[in-house]
């Protein structure tokens, strides 16, 4: 990994965990179990990932980290809320998830279930807690429900359930990625425009827009090569685990070196969307960087 694209990662990285660690210093003595259980399931090393496109997009639309940090937090609290959903038993039924017991292995299903509602609606309090001019604002809810409703993720997650037990052809595989993937992903690069106060037909948003489409399937597509691939210590959750649970993914429908050309004319894809934009260099080596990445 380029040295420049790594420092930048760290340091938003640590500018989102200094912010998410400062929404979750809430709770109540009387109801302690499910402020413990919603710190467990965020504060444990994700890669923070859909937070770097939406302060990379702020900056590169002229805005400022702190401008998006409110939206990006909340939306961590969405990725990380459907992580703890997704491998509940009746879902994915893993056990190990960023390195660390699941929630619902360390708290008990019923908590586990709790903790994602709460960091869901918690997302949307925390969206609006910032300075952001209301419409902003209102666009940011906006953003953060379509793309995490049923027209988003949660969608894109029936139909991968649908897909244990069902055939489905390849193009209802891409609807599937770029609804269960895709969509918090377009939505991380769609928040810091916002906060940014770009137009929605300003045409770095559209680009925005596109640039996300591509990485959002290529993330998954890599995501599904990891599961085959790589190994429990570096991914931090169970390999295998799609084989064992009968998930159609990529390679239901192409080898692993397909998958990875895939990946890679979807990187440059991305790349030749936001490359005109001035100052683009940094989102061109993370859009790199998720092709190339092995955790
Ligand atoms: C994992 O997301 C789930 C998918 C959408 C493929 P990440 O790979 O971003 O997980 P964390 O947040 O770094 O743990
Ligand atoms: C889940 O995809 C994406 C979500 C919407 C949570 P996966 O089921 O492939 O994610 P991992 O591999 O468990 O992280
Ligand atoms: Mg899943
Ligand atoms: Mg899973
Ligand atoms: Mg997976």
């Amino acid at each position: 990994m380029k040295q420049k694209i790594s420092e930048l990662i760290k340091s938003d990285a640590a500018l989102t965990e200094a912010a998410l660690g400062k929404y979750l210093s809430i709770g109540d003595p009387r109801i302690p179990v499910i402020f413990d259980a919603m710190r467990y399931s965020v504060l444990n090393g994700g890669k923070r990932v859909r937070p770097f496109l939406a302060i990379e997009f702020c900056r590169l639309a002229g805005g400022r980290a702190e401008d998006v940090l409110p939206f990006a937090c909340g939306l961590e609290f969405i990725h990380s809320y459907s992580l703890v959903h997704d491998d509940l038993p009746c879902m994915d039924n893993d056990d190990l998830r960023r390195g660390k017991p699941t929630t619902h292995k360390q708290f008990g299903y019923a908590n586990a279930l709790l903790a994602g509602d709460a960091l869901l609606t918690y997302a949307f309090e925390t969206a609006v807690s910032g300075d952001n001019p209301a419409g902003q604002k209102a666009e940011a809810v906006a953003s953060l429900s379509r793309n995490a409703g049923a027209m988003g993720m949660c969608g894109g997650q029936q139909i991968d359930l649908y897909a244990e037990t069902h055939k489905i052809d390849f193009d209802e595989l891409r609807y599937l990625h770029s609804l269960k993937t895709g969509a918090l992903i377009s939505c991380s690069c769609e928040l810091g425009c916002i906060a940014a106060g770009l137009e929605k037909e300003h045409p770095l948003r559209r680009a925005a827009l596109e640039y996300a489409a591509a990485v959002g399937v290529t993330f998954q597509i890599i995501d599904d090569i990891l599961d085959v691939v790589s190994d429990e210590k570096t991914l931090g959750k169970p390999i295998g685990s799609d084989a064992e649970q009968g998930k159609t993914t990529y390679l239901s429908f192409m080898t692993i070196d397909e998958a990875r050309s895939r990946a890679r004319e979807l990187t440059d894809k991305a790349v030749a969307a936001i490359k005109p934009f001035d100052k683009s260099e940094a989102l061109c080596d993370f859009a790199e960087y998720l092709c190339a990445r092995d955790r």
